[in-house]
């Protein structure tokens, strides 16, 4: 899938597109049908929401299931980040967020690559996130919320919040929340919130500020997310564990474009369970972890 000229240059003003229905229901089917035999695994890489059971967060399901393992290599999500980096990329992140019917809670107000940067000192910007939801999206079941613009800033202030949620993450205050979203037009724009049948895809910057609020719905608002970053732009330290942020640095592969509809095979290396070392962390540089390996 090839993005236009007036795609380009709208991704450049605003920090994101929305391309509603971007997969039919049939391929949508196959992702969701997957979903509850992962979040029913007790394993590291399901993150429940706090004092719940709910899943908030599964993570590295390409490596683990294959309609995902598919998605993770499908054309219509790869190859647009590919075009606007004009590079190749691999996978830093993948995650189901799950925002289940009355137990989703709140992501604060962030940026993707503040945490990158703190965390996983990720070089540069040159990484972005691709969204694909896997129930209808509509005003309230908790929709992703988008400052437009607010990419434009680039890595902006920011506090570890540790406690809020049952997941950290680098926030941004309220008040420069505010500012930002005057810039954007108030009242009149400063905050979207794409909304649309399951199979919609969000292509969106790494530094483009977002949140979305808790899901008091009787709607479930499952969403896929890839985050694809340039190469030349992997990460240098793994202070987090493999399956969150990934230290395979090898270009993804594409699949042809039914590969949602046909076997094609993958490989799913932790389909059994994760090994020791995608549990494993270390504070030091990347040159180092690599000679401990
Ligand atoms: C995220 O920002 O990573 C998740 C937000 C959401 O799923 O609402
Ligand atoms: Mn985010």
């Amino acid at each position: 899938m090839h993005l236009t000229k007036e795609q380009r240059e709208q991704f450049d003003r605003e920090g994101y597109l929305f391309f509603p229905g971007q997969f039919t229901p049939e391929e949508t089917r196959t992702l969701t049908a997957a979903v509850p035999a992962l979040y029913a695994r007790r394993e590291a890489f399901n993150v429940r929401e706090k004092g719940s059971d709910a899943v908030r967060t599964n993570f590295a399901a390409h490596m683990v299931s294959e309609p995902f393992a598919r998605l993770a290599r499908h054309p219509r999500m790869v190859q647009p980040v590919m075009e606007l980096f004009d590079e190749e990329v691999y996978m830093h992140q993948f995650k189901i967020n799950g925002k289940m019917a009355f137990e989703g809670d709140v992501w604060q107000w962030h940026q993707d690559y503040g945490t990158w940067l703190n965390d996983d000192q990720m070089p540069t910007e040159r990484a972005m996130n691709v969204a694909i939801f896997l129930d209808d999206v509509n005003e309230y079941n908790g929709p992703l919320m988008f400052i437009p613009g607010s990419h434009k800033k680039g890595v902006v202030d920011a506090k570890h919040d540790l406690t809020t949620t049952s997941y950290p993450l680098w926030t941004v205050d309220n008040a420069l929340i505010a500012q930002l979203v005057e810039r954007a037009g108030g009242k009149n724009g400063g905050i979207v919130s794409p909304k649309g049948p399951a199979g919609s895809m969000i292509l969106f910057h790494s530094c483009l500020v977002h949140a979305s609020t808790s899901n008091l719905s009787p709607w479930n608002r499952v969403s896929v997310y890839l985050s694809l970053c340039a190469i030349s732009n992997h990460i240098r330290r793994f202070k987090r564990p493999e399956y969150i942020a990934h230290r395979d640095f090898a270009p993804i592969e594409m699949l042809p474009d039914d590969c949602l509809l046909k076997d094609y095979p993958v490989d799913l290396p932790w389909k059994t369970g994760m090994p020791a070392s995608a549990l494993a962390t270390s504070s030091e540089p990347f040159a180092d972890m690599k000679r401990a390996a």
